[in-house]
């Protein structure tokens, strides 16, 4: 008997304790949020949200503030049908309090009602509010940029994850020379809106202007696709035919194929690794063909540095087509042609002229960025190889988004070659991660010391077949 009162005092004082803790949680919850958007606003009139918005130097220009009010208005009906529902519960066992008492309910079926009913909605509301992007007054770190346009306007969250910009690691700026990767669905194009109506400025039929550096730049900041222009690009005045193809792989091509106006160096020999003034960073020597004749093919010192032959010993006959994700000269495509393997080399001109490049010895360049699901279709490719590209500065979001369009385009048994990835050490782990998660088989893998606190990580990794 004692026992008995024992437990149903206790589960008395239990249910008051929970009605106390939840309440407060939820006018916790309710209140810090009423107090965000009370200071941005939200609880005018239509007209003086705008005002409120638009009053502030027309900061928020095209920011799509019916979307945002849209889904802020989502997240309060949650919460206000989460608290109606905790009250009418409460009131019900007010009325039914001599039942209650009777009846024995237990600890586990009150936990599952705390997790079902309570934290789930509560967690749900949490999320949505945080996904919530309000707008910065103060712009985005150093750019003009006020907010990223139309996030609030899509309700799946992978979309939302995928286009928001994906801050560099580190702090630093990436080899594109921005601050953050812009993936897109080509919506970043109206951010970039003086840029796009330059670009798009011309006289149909008659020359464009002389701006694929423009185009380059709002391609690498999210304008991407490009709109298509009906307008004559130019080329160079003294155009001559490309050495053959005997000569042409490891052959500087002619300079006089190349439009050099945008940028430092004038001619290919000023691109040496031996000029300072050379206008690029990444691939520092990669215009140097005695240099470049070496890789893939020479026993190196570090166990991270694979040859081809020995890749190409694990699957042989079986690699002919496949995509270089990296940043060169096309000397790895050029290689693998030698093997017979069409190699498809992605290239930006960042400071040097990669595309004509590439495209002068022969080889496929091919114009992206990291901003777009690549354009091959599903389990096509025999081998993915990366190098001189990714590393470090990658947003671990942004890299799980690209490894996964890689695993699409790679055909089952196709090889992922990760060549001289680097970062720094304590970072190692993550990446690893990143690699393993997708369970290839691991063919090699290999780590070395690049500096005092990097690392070089180098892998060839099998996709196995998806029998799904
Ligand atoms: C309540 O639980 C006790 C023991 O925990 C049990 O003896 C009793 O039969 C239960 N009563 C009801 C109504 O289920
Ligand atoms: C931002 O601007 C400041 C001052 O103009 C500059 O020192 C800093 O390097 C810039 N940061 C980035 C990431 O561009
Ligand atoms: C390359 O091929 C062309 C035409 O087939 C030939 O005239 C030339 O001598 C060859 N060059 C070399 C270096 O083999
Ligand atoms: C590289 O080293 C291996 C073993 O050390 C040797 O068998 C091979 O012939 C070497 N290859 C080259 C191209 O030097
Ligand atoms: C590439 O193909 C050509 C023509 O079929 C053949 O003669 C050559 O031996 C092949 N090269 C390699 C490395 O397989």
């Amino acid at each position: 008997m004692g026992r008995l009162c024992f437990s149903k005092c206790r589960l008395g004082r239990i249910m008051g304790w929970l009605q106390i803790v939840l309440g407060g949680l939820v006018i916790i919850v309710s209140i810090s949020s009423l107090i965000r958007f009370y200071s941005a606003g939200f609880f005018l009139r239509n007209e003086a949200i705008c005002q409120q918005f638009y009053g502030v130097n027309d900061v928020y220009d095209g920011f799509d503030i019916k979307a945002l009010s849209d889904r802020i208005g989502e997240v309060l009906n949650k919460m206000e049908s989460l608290q109606e529902k905790l009250e009418l519960k409460v009131q019900e066992m007010e009325k039914n309090k001599a039942v209650l008492l009777r009846k024995n309910i237990t600890r586990m079926e009150y936990k599952k009602y705390l997790e079902l009913e309570v934290i789930r909605p509560l967690y749900n509301a949490h999320i949505a509010l945080r996904q919530i992007r309000l707008p910065r007054v103060e712009g985005i770190r150093n750019s003009t940029v006020k907010e990223e346009p139309l996030i609030n306007s899509f309700v799946i969250e992978e979309i939302k994850k995928y286009i928001t910009p994906k801050e560099n690691r580190l702090g630093k700026i990436n080899i594109y020379g921005t601050e953050r990767i812009y993936n897109t669905i080509g919506h970043a194009c109206v951010l970039f809106k003086k840029e796009l109506e330059e670009y798009m400025d011309y006289d149909i039929g008659s020359y464009c202007d002389d701006d694929w550096n423009l185009a380059q730049k709002l391609m690498v900041n999210g304008c991407d696709p490009l709109p298509r222009r009906r307008c004559l690009t130019r080329a160079s005045k003294v155009y001559q035919k490309p050495y053959s193809i005997n000569e042409s792989l490891w052959r500087l091509p002619d300079d006089r194929n190349v439009r050099w106006s945008n940028y430092q160096c004038r001619n290919f020999a000023c691109l040496s690794s031996k000029n300072p003034k050379r206008g690029y960073s990444k691939c520092t020597g990669c215009f140097e063909m005695e240099k470049e004749k070496l890789k893939w093919v020479t026993n190196s010192s570090l166990p991270v540095d694979f040859l081809i032959n020995d890749v190409l010993a694990i699957k042989p006959g079986e690699i002919r087509i496949g995509l270089d994700f990296g940043f060169g000269t096309g000397s790895f495509a050029a290689r693998m042609r030698e093997h017979n393997v069409t190699i498809v080399s992605t290239a930006l001109n960042l400071g040097a002229p990669f595309n004509e490049i590439v495209a002068l010895r022969g080889l496929i360049p091919l114009h992206v960025t990291l901003n777009q699901r690549l354009p091959f279709f599903d389990n096509t490719m025999d081998l993915i190889h990366t190098t001189g590209f990714m590393d470090g500065w990658i947003d671990l979001l942004l890299m799980d988004f690209i490894l996964f369009d890689w695993d699409r385009i790679l055909r089952p048994g196709g090889l992922l070659w990760i060549d001289r990835f680097f970062c720094n050490r304590k970072d190692l782990d993550d990446y690893m991660y990143m690699f393993l998660q997708f369970r290839y088989k691991k063919h090699k893998w290999a780590i070395a010391p690049k500096s005092k606190d990097e690392v070089y990580l180098s892998a060839l990794l099998e996709k196995p077949p998806r029998a799904i």
